[in-house]
């Protein structure tokens, strides 16, 4: 069984056809990149597995149930672009929230998954006195605390400067080799994408629609130093390749 799952779906908001007979197949701690054109459908495809969306036609499943059950289950964890966190709540308060709106405990406590996440000298700290970083690593904890299988991000990292986030991808694929969940990331960064995923799915616009996809193989962990081996220029002009031809094909239609 996938552990999400969509089926021929697709999605219109009035006049618009955002999303067009998506199928997708994501086994179980598989960790999948989004990435195309801006209004492509990429959050689009995120809503509807965290249960904010439903379709016009079609269906997903998440580990073989409708999203909202799993919802309901506590069973996701979400972090978007920009840290969702309770502003007059410390570091440790933030996170602890997480367990008391699910009344689930994970496998460490608030402490320790911030401690792990380089974050034990701040736990008394709050938001405004952390770094962009330091207040999306407290969210991305926030987000893992009740350790749920399925993990969804919208462009986590945007917010950040370039070597932030090149800390924060490597810093992410290591917590996961630790505690594996399905992940799906939206990004418009291919060498984010490269980094982080198993495979990568290129959407096309109007109507978003699936167009290539792009296998990546490299061994885990994937540190910076990565980024300096030609496989990993090779992989980043694949995807380029893919990416810009769906662009260029846009503008051909728009024009
Ligand atoms: N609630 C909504 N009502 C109307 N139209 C919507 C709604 N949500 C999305 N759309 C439309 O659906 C299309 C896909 O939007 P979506 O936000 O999924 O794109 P995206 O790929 O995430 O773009 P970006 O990279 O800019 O975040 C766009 O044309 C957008 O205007
Ligand atoms: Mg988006």
């Amino acid at each position: 069984m996938s552990a999400i799952s969509f089926k021929k779906l697709s999605k219109s908001f009035g006049a618009v056809q955002a999303l067009q007979d998506i199928n997708i197949e994501i086994t179980e701690g598989e960790f999948i990149a989004l990435i195309g054109p801006s209004g492509c459908g990429k959050t689009t495809v995120l809503r509807h597995i965290i249960d904010l969306e439903t379709p016009t036609s079609g269906e997903v499943l998440v580990g073989g149930k409708p999203p909202d059950e799993i919802r309901r289950e506590h069973k996701m964890g979400t972090v978007f672009q920009r840290p969702a966190l309770v502003p007059s709540k410390t570091v440790l308060e933030n996170v602890q929230l997480t367990l008391d709106i699910t009344g689930v405990t994970g496998p460490l406590s608030p402490k320790e998954i911030l401690t792990n996440f380089g974050l034990g000298q701040f736990l008394h700290h709050y938001p405004h006195q952390l770094s962009g970083g330091m207040q999306q690593r407290v969210n991305i904890a926030a987000a893992m605390v009740h350790n749920p299988p399925f993990l969804m991000m919208d462009e986590p990292f945007s917010a950040l400067d370039e070597m932030t986030r090149e800390y924060m991808c490597e810093f992410v694929g290591e917590v996961l080799i630790k505690d594996p969940k399905t992940v799906v990331l939206v990004t418009h960064s291919m060498d984010e994408a490269v980094m982080l995923a198993d495979r990568i799915i290129v959407l096309a616009p109007r109507p978003g629609r699936i167009e290539k996809t792009v296998h990546v193989d490299f061994a885990r962990p994937r540190r910076r130093s990565l980024k300096t081996d030609p496989a990993f220029g090779d992989k980043v002009l694949e995807v380029r390749r893919e990416l810009y031809g769906v662009e260029e094909d846009a503008e051909e239609e728009a024009a």
